[in-house]
């Protein structure tokens, strides 16, 4: 069955079964590798994109899910690194190994577009879903921060 997709503003004709899983279709079938596979049962937050403006597990959310909605990837926080989470997170070092933190970085961009100025707690809170092996929570949580403030110098890119 053929759908159309808006990804990162690019509208995609797919031709996939109706309960084919988002996370598959963008990293199989349109190359879009950054969203990663963690546990394919929604709890640990790898492979969160924003769906309509809003965070969603890709591994949990069917193509026929997707309807008019438009999809944002990490790849589509921005196209040259600009967008306050990408630029935070690179000054303050935050990956480890590195797998989680697409999730992290959609999660934390789809709280600051909500919450421009969040609290630890809001932070915490709209964290919680997204785990991370290496531990660097920490981190995180600076750089939200971080971000937070940034976006208050650019705040058109803390909209996506
Ligand atoms: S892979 Fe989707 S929440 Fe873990
Ligand atoms: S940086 Fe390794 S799992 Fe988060």
């Amino acid at each position: 069955m053929a759908f159309k997709i808006t990804v990162n503003g690019h509208v995609n004709t797919v031709d996939a079964p109706a309960d084919m899983p988002l996370l598959w279709v963008l990293r199989d079938m349109l190359d879009l590798r950054g969203t990663k596979y963690g546990c394919g049962i929604a709890q640990c937050g790898a492979c969160t994109v924003h769906l309509g403006g809003q965070p969603v597990r890709s591994c949990q959310t069917t193509l026929s899910m997707v309807k008019e909605q438009p999809i944002t990837t990490v790849e589509g926080l921005s196209a040259d690194g600009s967008h306050p989470v990408q630029k935070a997170w690179e000054e303050l070092d935050v990956p480890q190994c590195g797998y989680c933190q697409a999730g992290q970085m959609m999660s934390a961009a789809a709280l600051l577009a909500k919450t421009p100025s969040p609290t630890d707690k809001n932070i915490d809170d709209a964290m919680s879903g997204n785990l991370c092996r290496c531990g660097t929570y920490i981190r995180i949580r600076a750089a939200i921060h971080k971000a937070a403030e940034m976006a208050k110098a650019t705040p058109a890119k803390a909209q996506k």
